[in-house]
């Protein structure tokens, strides 16, 4: 058997998504270049504050000594050889200096600002695997060369693990039209929604939710909708409607007031939202589910009271999505299953490196 073709790696971000994804890769290695042909190998490791780089590829050792370091809470800048304050695009430029050819950048983190990085890699041949949603929400000037190349997948976005980007470009590329999309897209909203379901106040569904890590640290970041307003606008965009994120209107579970509370004081207040949440359940028929809505003119993300819908048999983390379209008009074509967790996320990930490495000459 020949050589299989080396493909370098910059993978940015090793959190929970990332270090799933730095084992899946050891794991399935020689599986991958044994039926591809294709050995895909890290250059370059990257956390907020520091990097590993060595151009031969970092060794196993390393990966699994800066893998333990992030799980134990600690900062890439206490590996051995790490370089400090080395940005994205440093290591995208660091990686065309050295000479490396078809590197696939990996955006595992939830940042800001990493587009200049992006669109230097695509302008150096090189291509882009996203678990970040953020380049692709930006100003859509910006993030169309994102949604038009064929060197940035981005399957992890939305629905996880679930095949929801997938589903979508194939419905686009066959000529389908996309007339309608819904779906309950948060985990992290659907455990929140299921446990008010089973009649636990929201300051306590809250609170569970954040003990048991589901919630970001602060949990606003999920109850403002945003996240959820994120994922319906990189489908809307997807689906060939080129919108902004003020198209999507976004109905949050706090209200304005309690933006400015500190972490603490807003846990503390919770419990005064109790009776506004009972009241709504209790005047509405059916369950309660975070659901987005679009359309080709703009969309909703809100909190809806829903019972004949699909949405309602969702349990816990579990995602749906479903495409209505010119040829599913009678019954929408639909995605279900779990929605969040980091195993199934890298593998998205890693599936999307896969095929962005068998598309390279
Ligand atoms: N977890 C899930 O179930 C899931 C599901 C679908 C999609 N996603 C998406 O996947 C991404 C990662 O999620 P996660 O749970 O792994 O997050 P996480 O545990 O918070 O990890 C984020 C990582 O990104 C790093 N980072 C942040 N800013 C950076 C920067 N400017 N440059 C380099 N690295 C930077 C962080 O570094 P430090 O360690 O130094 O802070 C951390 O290592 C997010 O966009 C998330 O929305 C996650």
């Amino acid at each position: 058997m020949s050589e299989p073709r080396r493909i370098p790696l910059i993978i940015v971000g090793v959190g929970n998504v990332g270090r799933a994804f730095l084992a899946q890769l050891t794991q399935t290695h020689d599986a991958l270049a044994h039926r591809y042909g294709v050995a895909l190998y890290p250059v370059a490791l990257a956390d907020s504050r520091g990097a590993l780089c060595d151009a031969d590829g970092l060794s196993p050792a390393t990966l699994h000594a800066a893998a333990d370091l992030k799980a134990a809470g600690r900062s890439l800048t206490e590996a051995t050889g790490a370089q400090l304050g080395l940005t994205a695009l440093d290591l995208v430029e660091w990686a065309s200096r050295a000479g490396l050819e078809r590197a696939v950048v990996v955006d595992t983190t939830a940042a800001d600002g990493m587009e200049p990085a992006l669109h230097r890699a695509l302008a150096l041949g090189y291509s882009v695997a996203l678990a970040n949603k953020r380049p692709l929400a930006g100003p859509w000037e910006g993030a169309q060369g994102f949604f038009e190349s064929s060197r940035v997948r981005f399957e992890a976005t939305v629905g996880a693990g679930l095949p929801v980007i997938n589903t979508l470009r194939y419905l686009v590329d066959t000529g389908d039209e996309i007339i309608r999309i819904e779906g309950a897209l948060s985990g992290t909203l659907g455990y929140l929604c299921s446990r008010l379901e089973d009649g636990e106040p929201f300051s306590l569904a809250v609170g569970m939710a954040k003990s048991k890590g589901y919630t970001e640290p602060d949990p606003r970041d999920d109850l403002s909708g945003m996240d959820v307003a994120r994922k319906a606008l990189i489908l809307s965009r997807l689906a060939g409607w080129p919108m902004g994120l003020e198209q999507i209107r976004v109905e949050p579970l706090y209200p304005t007031e309690m933006v400015s509370l500190s972490v603490a004081e807003f846990m503390a207040q919770l419990p005064r939202l109790d009776s506004d949440f009972a009241a709504y359940m209790g005047a509405l028929a059916g369950v309660p589910r975070y659901l987005a809505e679009i359309g080709p003119r703009g969309g909703v993300v809100a909190l809806r009271m829903v019972g004949e819908r699909l949405a309602a048999q969702l349990r816990g983390t579990q995602n749906q999505v479903s495409f209505s379209t010119r040829r599913y008009d009678e019954h929408p074509l639909t995605l279900m299953g779990p929605g969040a967790g980091m195993e199934i996320t890298a593998a998205a990930v890693l599936q999307d490196c896969v095929q962005l490495a068998r598309a390279c000459d």
